[in-house]
């Protein structure tokens, strides 16, 4: 008997630009899955740049190295019924079908932004030394990032919420059959039918 879609694992893995909110609604993503009973592990760039890639630096080569480092470990929790949940700057479109292949279960959102509010924001103080020529190889400014040629879901940070970013991808997740939805028999989400009974008991009536 084949496993059902709402135990299987998957990948979803978070592309674009730093300071596009990859993490932030990886973050968010991965903790509304936990509330909705799945298992799940973020593998955020900056993170496994400090352990499982310690050491590569910026090259196409050691990115591609990173990216197929992080593909392989997603594939291998995401096949033991793991949400994977993978956010790096993964610039390459070669390498993302790679690990698109490899895995199967896989689902790519590419979180945009105008490179006029990265620069704005600059959380980390990068794009500014990127830009003076302190940085070398800094990604959109003076290295290559190859727009997802097949993403699933398209976020935008700079025209969304975090939360409209989220429900997107959680909508999309729901569509390709991986979690159920989240609409009750009554209409109403988990949230709202807390609301109405609360209400109603205030009422009196429950
Ligand atoms: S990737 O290209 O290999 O996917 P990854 O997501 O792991 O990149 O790491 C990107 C992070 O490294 C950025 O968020 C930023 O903090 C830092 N960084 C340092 N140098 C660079 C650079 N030259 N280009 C892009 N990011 C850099």
């Amino acid at each position: 008997m084949t496993e059902k879609k709402t135990d299987q694992g998957f990948t979803l893995w978070v592309t674009g630009l730093s300071g596009a909110g990859k993490t932030t609604v990886s973050k968010i993503v991965a903790d509304k899955l936990k509330e909705r009973g799945r298992k799940v592990e973020v593998l955020d760039g900056d993170v496994i740049r400090r352990n499982l890639s310690k050491g590569l630096g910026y090259s196409k080569e050691d990115r591609d190295t990173n990216i197929r480092r992080i593909g392989f470990v997603c594939n291998l929790l995401s096949r033991n019924g793991v949400v994977a949940v993978a956010a790096a700057i993964s610039p390459y479109e070669s390498v993302r079908q790679e690990n698109r292949k490899l895995i199967g279960n896989y689902i790519e959102v590419h979180a945009r932004c105008s490179m006029d509010v990265l620069v704005e924001r600059d959380v980390k103080g990068l794009y500014k030394k990127a830009l003076a020529g302190e940085i070398k190889n800094f990604t959109g400014v003076s290295d290559p990032y190859e727009e997802p040629v097949n993403p699933e879901v398209v976020i935008d940070s700079d025209k969304e919420t975090d939360e409209e970013s989220v429900n997107k991808v959680l909508a999309k997740i729901e569509e390709l059959g991986y979690i159920e939805p989240e609409k009750t028999i009554s209409g109403y989400t988990p949230e709202e039918e807390e609301k109405v009974n609360q209400r109603l008991t205030d009422l009196g009536y429950l």
